[in-house]
């Protein structure tokens, strides 16, 4: 028998209210701040991530969904949001619009990780764009942004993690005085960390391995070698949580997972949980319109993984709307009674009633146990009887009560007992 591939997993019925719940809080948090909606397709061409998100990170080298198609173009699965903003934002010229241009997308993102509780090998994504400004008043309003969506969910036991990575100028001078902290442990480094050291070194602040993170307690800290800009840009950003009295935690070993951030970066979670347990990672990417062909155009977001946010309400126990269920469940005895269930269920259907009629001429009981299941606040019972007086029997499942109700009040009836509950 087939299964959904590893690391994926079908959204059931019963799922779907937590869905449907984040994607409206996440709808009206962008429409509070003025974020408009964008849909980018689920390929793209794979260059637009290999270059974007560059070599040496794990997603480029080992995560991505990479294929050719038919005519032989390479094309990856969409492994995550920025990258196919910024090219839509080039594409259709938003740059000619009055600046920043700000955008929210949700929509699934591919990753060929080792799946655990958290991490998935298709996970969805919320993220939200602002393109076009340096100004560290918009980073301090994506952290606002991510913050208010954790607790229009209910969430409000989690940390807001910051730091500053630098820019083109004062980075590659840190790199240096961290490679040359690190090649005093070469021979203690894991094996991912040796080519860390050669590919993307800032990535070892990062690593999870104990001994590693020994290493990484002692090397010098990014904030320490920001350029001017840079350091007036992160007191700036410091500045402006603290007037709106966010809290955060400077970590000087934060640094993303993703190659294009610039300054500004920052991740929302529990504290002291592992690497699955970030509910939101956001920063500035200030050089990648630029290397995506563009002038040079500063831009920061986020982007929440939908599955994380869950998991993490249902930790809490924060219960979401369930979907109204439905009006009535319409059983019918005989086959002249079938025939006026079929017509009754349409025209309570267009006056708005939603109705779920009995299929396949079961026993009352089998119909009885389908509608407790719906959990139907009533049932229409139509057999010889009610065919002949033009009339249904409505019974209350709720109150356990039943009465004679005529085929032309039914509607009226129903509508007045849905107000009440
Ligand atoms: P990211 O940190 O790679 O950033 O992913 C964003 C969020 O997606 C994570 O915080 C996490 O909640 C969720 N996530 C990532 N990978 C998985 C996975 N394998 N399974 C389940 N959930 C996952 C980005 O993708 C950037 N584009 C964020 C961004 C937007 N930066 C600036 N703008």
């Amino acid at each position: 028998m087939y299964k959904a591939p590893r690391g994926t997993s079908d959204i059931l019925p019963k799922e779907q209210a937590y869905w449907k719940h984040i994607e409206e809080k996440a709808a009206s948090l962008c429409q509070l701040y003025g974020y408009q909606p964008l849909s980018t397709p689920i390929f793209e061409d794979s260059q637009l991530f290999a270059r974007t998100v560059s070599g040496g990170t794990d997603l480029v080298d080992k995560e991505m969904y990479i294929f050719e198609d038919r005519s032989g173009q390479k094309l990856a699965l969409r492994a995550e949001g920025t990258a196919p903003v910024c090219r839509a934002y080039l594409e259709h010229g938003f740059f000619n619009l009055p600046q920043p241009v700000k955008l929210y997308y949700v929509g699934p993102a591919f990753r060929y990780e080792r799946p655990q509780a958290g991490r998935y090998r298709q996970h969805q994504q919320f993220g939200v764009e602002a393109i076009g400004s340096a100004d560290p008043a918009l980073d301090v309003e994506v952290i606002e942004m991510a913050q208010r969506f954790l607790l229009s969910l209910g969430l409000s036991s989690f940390s807001i993690q910051l730091n500053s990575i630098g820019c083109n100028l004062c980075q590659p001078k840190y790199i240096e005085v961290l490679k040359s902290h690190y090649s005093n442990y070469i021979a203690y480094l894991c094996p991912d960390c040796k080519v860390r050291m050669l590919k993307n070194p800032l990535r070892l602040l990062d690593c999870k391995k104990a001994s590693c993170q020994k290493i990484a307690e002692t090397a010098p800290k990014i904030p320490d070698y920001l350029c001017p800009e840079c350091q007036a840009h992160f007191q700036s950003v410091q500045q402006y949580l603290g007037i709106l009295g966010i809290s955060f935690k400077l970590n000087h070993r934060l640094v993303r997972g993703l190659d294009y951030y610039t300054r500004t970066v920052f991740e929302v979670g529990p504290q002291k949980e592992g690497a699955q347990s970030v509910l939101v990672g956001g920063g500035r990417y200030d050089n990648l319109i630029e290397q995506l062909g563009g002038k040079a155009t500063p831009a920061v977001g986020f982007a929440a993984g939908i599955e994380r946010f869950i998991l993490n309400l249902k930790r809490a126990k924060i219960y979401v709307p369930l979907p109204p269920k439905p009006a009535a469940f319409i059983a019918y005895l005989g086959e002249e009674a079938k025939i006026e269930a079929i017509k009754l269920a349409a025209e309570l259907r267009q006056v708005g009633l939603a109705v779920v009629k009995a299929i396949d001429d079961k026993s009352l009981k089998g119909q009885l146990r389908q509608a407790n299941s719906l959990e139907a606040s009533h049932v229409i019972i139509i057999g010889e009887r009610e065919v002949k007086t033009q009339s249904v029997v409505l019974r209350d499942m709720i109150e356990n009560k039943q009465k004679i109700v005529p085929v032309t009040e039914i509607a009226r009836v129903l509508n007045r007992e849905q107000k009440t509950r």
